[in-house]
């Protein structure tokens, strides 16, 4: 990464904003997984140490920029509490007077969490009056928050006009893993796409197949390759708007000599439901009435058999309904094979899948699950993502 790092400035004494993503899901006022908090630690936890004020700011969910108390950040300024054991101050506003004096009372080694920049319009409207009111609390801007690194709002590029703007330790994780395996991977180099809209995945199919030497694809998206193959689908999930582009990467994968590998079988059920009726038949015989669910066993067979020789393995999107028991067996297959391939580097882009490999047990397994969803989606589809590149460049 050409962009400067927490390491590369003198944070010693100074007011440090730091833009996390503790977006984090809630049962009510419950933090069901802690990830992205636990994530953001060896940042402020340097931050500390090295003895600056720490003015922590973060969106959670979608409020569309009115306070709404169901999307406060109050639980994330109680559990961050727990994890640095230290008391952390939470402001019951963003700009305004609370923040403002709570943070004139800042001394080095205290930290502070403003309530969710969301609660205002401006957030996302990358709104610059409101990103220099941000900037006025601090010094210097660090980002941390990769999984929202996609987005160009006051919090993430705004602010980045008005003070010298670093990277913190996440996003230079995130970027290094991700970045390396698409720069250059150890080979075999694999990609596991699955998910349920081609339309979705487009970008990233297309980024994928000029890097890696075998591309599967399996989960609601693969059904509409095999129309564009031949086959008979059921009922299952298709995009007729994408068959030509399905057509069109058949060929790109031919013509650059990567192995596009599809499922030969699927679980069919009769409802979208765990306990219909199941069938396992070939992917592109799916009878009327049915809609496939699940890859089939030959298919976890051949896919697990491509990713055991694979040295690099990328993973977005699950392969079937894995939210239903019944049909979670190919999403789990493809977390086996990755686990039990040690000498592989396992990358898995946030969302879905990391939400999978998670609640299956495998996280510990992987060598690294991203905590952004849109936001590994959009690197791994080339993209440039504007939280990073407003950052002040490497000398
Ligand atoms: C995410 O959860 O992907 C990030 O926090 C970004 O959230 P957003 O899609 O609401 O911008």
């Amino acid at each position: 990464m050409n962009k400067k790092t927490i390491e590369d400035i003198n944070v010693s004494g100074k007011r440090v904003l730091v833009r996390c993503d503790f977006n984090v899901p809630l049962d009510g006022k419950k933090i069901t997984d802690e990830t992205r908090i636990v994530a953001a630690l060896p940042t402020i936890e340097y931050l500390l140490k090295q003895n600056a004020a720490v003015i922590l700011c973060s969106h959670l969910g979608r409020p569309k920029g009115e306070f709404n108390m169901k999307y406060s950040l109050a639980p994330v300024a109680q559990r961050l509490s727990e994890k640095l054991d230290k008391k952390v101050v939470f402001t019951n506003d963003v700009i305004g007077e609370d923040a403002k004096a709570k943070i004139a009372a800042m001394q080095p080694g205290d930290v502070v969490l403003l309530e969710n920049l969301r609660f205002h319009a401006e957030e996302e409207k990358n709104d610059p009056e409101f990103a220099k009111a941000l900037a006025s609390f601090a010094d210097i801007f660090v980002n941390d928050a990769f999984g929202t690194a996609h987005r160009a709002h006051a919090s993430t590029e705004g602010v980045t006009h008005y003070l010298p703007a670093v990277a913190g330790y996440l996003i230079g994780k995130e970027l290094d893993i991700m970045g390396k395996a698409l720069e250059n991977p150890a080979r075999p180099f694999v990609a596991v796409l699955g998910g349920s809209k081609v339309g979705d995945k487009i970008g990233v199919i297309s980024n994928l197949l000029e890097k890696v030497d075998t591309l599967i694809i399996g989960g609601g998206m693969s059904y509409t390759f095999q129309v564009a193959l031949g086959g008979h689908i059921g009922k299952s999930l298709f995009q007729a708007d994408y068959v030509d582009f399905a057509k069109e990467m058949i060929e790109k994968a031919k013509k650059l000599n990567v192995r596009l590998v599809l499922p030969v079988d699927n679980v069919c059920g009769q409802e979208f439901s765990n306990d219909t009726m199941r069938i396992t038949v070939h992917s592109k015989e799916i009878p009327d009435g049915w809609e496939g669910m699940d890859i089939g066993p030959q298919t976890q067979a051949l896919f697990s058999a491509e990713i055991a020789h694979a040295k690099t393995v990328v993973w977005n999107g699950p392969m079937g309904v894995f939210e239903f028991p019944s049909f979670a067996v190919g999403t789990r297959s493809i977390a086996q094979a990755l686990a039990d391939n040690k000498s592989c580097i396992s990358i898995i882009g946030g969302g879905d899948s990391a939400a999978a490999v998670e609640q299956m047990g495998y996280g510990k397994l992987m060598t690294h699950i991203s905590t952004g969803g849109g936001a590994s989606l959009e690197f791994l589809e080339g993209k440039t993502l504007p939280g990073v590149a407003a950052l002040n460049d490497k000398e």
